[in-house]
């Protein structure tokens, strides 16, 4: 896909910042694709590069089967910036030296710079930087020169001005770097001579063209589930394709309060996309029945979303795409260690199977974005803060933070607490800076006094997180007044509800929903 410009190409060498990389160049709004580190040299020409980046890794270059690129690579002509591991590639592979260091340099070092090349224009003469690596740089390639060292490392920074060839020892791309995004800005727009020229408005343009020419006069299903990815794909592929976009929209009865209403209001009325309403909260409720097991419940969910998606699917007549919105970091390819590829790719929710069963081709506009990339496209496309904002919700929605059976009058009562602790939230202006905020209801009841009353009413517990990427999160510190604004309210308007907790176990070792 042609998208403004020629892009950045950084070759993946197993490090766990490749993803990282592409982002802040993307930031630098040049567009960056990750490819793995063996990929053939015609396959990368035809990316039509302005410049490649080899990412860090965890091997040593003197490893049997270390990952290593096509040697070609360096006769291209291009740009090349080689990051950690990426150094030492130069060094093995273009005749320099490199030997095991006897510990391991890790953390924070400094970096003095006398850099003459443009390389690192703007970054003071000394400057943090986050180094991690084993190796090390012994003797240079020729061509080479040094222009920046560190204390423990005399080859921090590299330069082949004539080639275009730059190495850093340490990690740019990593916040413990601060002017790390000055030097990779400087790598793609000056050495590069890359615009800043990429941004959502020509991401939404030349994939409303691909989704165009890929769909023809086919028909597109597209499972809606009011979350941001499935929103921003629905949006992006009707702006393509208009009516043969029919989109799926299940009321599993475990949405939040005015849930399906917003969703039925923002897509069937404001963007008039083809939208099949399933009302099908009875049959899940009724399979849910007596049923409190955490992964019996997650499996019921998706069985029986299963079976109402492929009925509704089935009345619609013949489909030939089904639409998903997969995000980059659930499909790029990774390597491992020793150089074999290993492939890690999340199952993406509630669809998994139904591909193959229906005979449909996958249809993913947003494989090449991450989330907030997601987010920004979304607002291009006019969708409203109150989808493109919103907190993650997952697929099992209520029905995995009603803790113990699943009725709907729990559902009920965990629906309008749920609505007053984010209404108290967005009231003190937090919203966004909180990745997520939940309610669960626990299958405990307590005694309370109400108006000189005894009750013996249901327990409920507040969780708000922040979080980079869910993989590891940390409770979000209230000021105490709008946690007890919370308290009191739910106290007093949700029926069946006398106590109020707050969950501060961060992740791990708690997960972030309770099940
Ligand atoms: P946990 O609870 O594992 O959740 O810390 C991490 C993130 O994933 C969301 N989550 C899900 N999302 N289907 C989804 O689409 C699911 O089954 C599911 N389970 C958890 C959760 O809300 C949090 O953002």
């Amino acid at each position: 896909m042609e998208k403004a410009g020629q892009p950045i190409v950084v070759l993946d060498f197993g490090a766990q910042y490749s993803k990282l990389i592409a982002r802040r160049v993307r930031e630098a709004r040049v567009y960056s694709v990750i490819v793995p580190f063996d990929t053939p040299i015609a396959e990368l020409q035809s990316l039509r590069p302005a410049g490649i980046i080899f990412s860090g890794g965890p091997a040593s270059v003197h490893q049997p089967g270390a990952p290593k690129p096509d040697p070609a690579v360096f006769s291209l002509g291009l740009p090349i910036l080689g990051i950690c591991y990426g150094v030492q590639l130069f060094a093995d592979m273009l005749g320099g030296k490199v030997e095991r260091a006897n510990e391991r340099e890790y953390g924070i070092a400094y970096l003095e710079h006398d850099d003459g090349t443009g390389f690192l224009d703007e970054v003071e003469a000394r400057t943090q930087v986050w180094m991690s690596h084993g190796d090390r740089v012994t003797q240079l390639p020729s061509g080479f020169q040094v222009i920046g060292r560190t204390e423990n490392s005399p080859y921090a920074a590299i330069a082949d001005p004539e080639r275009r060839f730059f190495g850093v020892q340490f990690h740019p791309e990593v916040v413990h770097t601060p002017q790390g995004r000055q030097i990779l800005s400087n790598f793609v727009h000056t050495v590069c001579g890359c615009p800043p020229s990429w941004d959502m408005g020509s991401f939404a343009d030349a994939a409303v063209r691909e989704i165009r020419d890929r769909v023809g006069d086919k028909r597109v299903l597209c499972a809606l589930s009011g979350g941001v990815d499935s929103s921003v794909a629905a949006v992006l592929i009707h702006r393509a394709i208009g009516d043969k976009l029919t989109c799926v929209f299940v009321n599993n009865g475990l949405l939040r309060k005015g849930e399906p209403e917003m969703v039925l209001r923002v897509f069937r009325d404001n963007f008039r996309i083809n939208l099949d309403y399933a009302d099908a909260e009875d049959r899940f409720l009724t399979a849910l029945r007596g049923v409190s097991d955490p992964e019996r419940k997650r499996k019921i969910i998706g069985n029986v979303f299963i079976e109402v998606f492929e009925e509704e699917a089935r009345r619609l007549g013949h489909m030939d795409f089904l639409a998903q919105g997969t995000l980059y970091p659930d499909v790029i390819e990774s390597v491992s260690a020793t150089g074999g590829p290993s492939v890690t790719i999340k199952s993406h929710h509630n669809v998994g199977g139904l591909p193959e069963k229906m005979h449909l081709e996958l249809l993913e506009p947003l494989r090449e974005l991450f989330k907030d990339e997601v987010r920004a496209l979304g607002r291009e496309l006019g969708l409203p803060e109150e989808i493109v904002g919103r907190h993650p919700f997952p697929g099992p929605g209520l029905g995995v933070r009603c803790v113990g059976e699943v009725t709907r009058e729990r559902l009920d009562t965990l629906r309008d607490a749920d609505a007053i602790f984010i209404e108290e939230i967005r009231r003190a202006g937090l919203y966004g800076s909180i990745w997520q905020a939940l309610v669960c209801l626990l299958p405990v009841r307590s005694v309370g006094v109400q108006g000189d009353e005894r009750t013996y009413a249901e327990v409920c517990s507040l969780r708000a997180v922040t979080s980079e990427d869910a993989m590891t999160a940390d409770w979000f510190r209230f000021p105490p007044e709008v946690l007890q604004r919370t308290a009191n309210r739910i106290c007093n308007e949700v029926k069946h509800v006398n106590r109020v907790l707050y969950d501060i176990t961060s992740k791990p070792p708690g997960t972030i929903e309770w099940e």
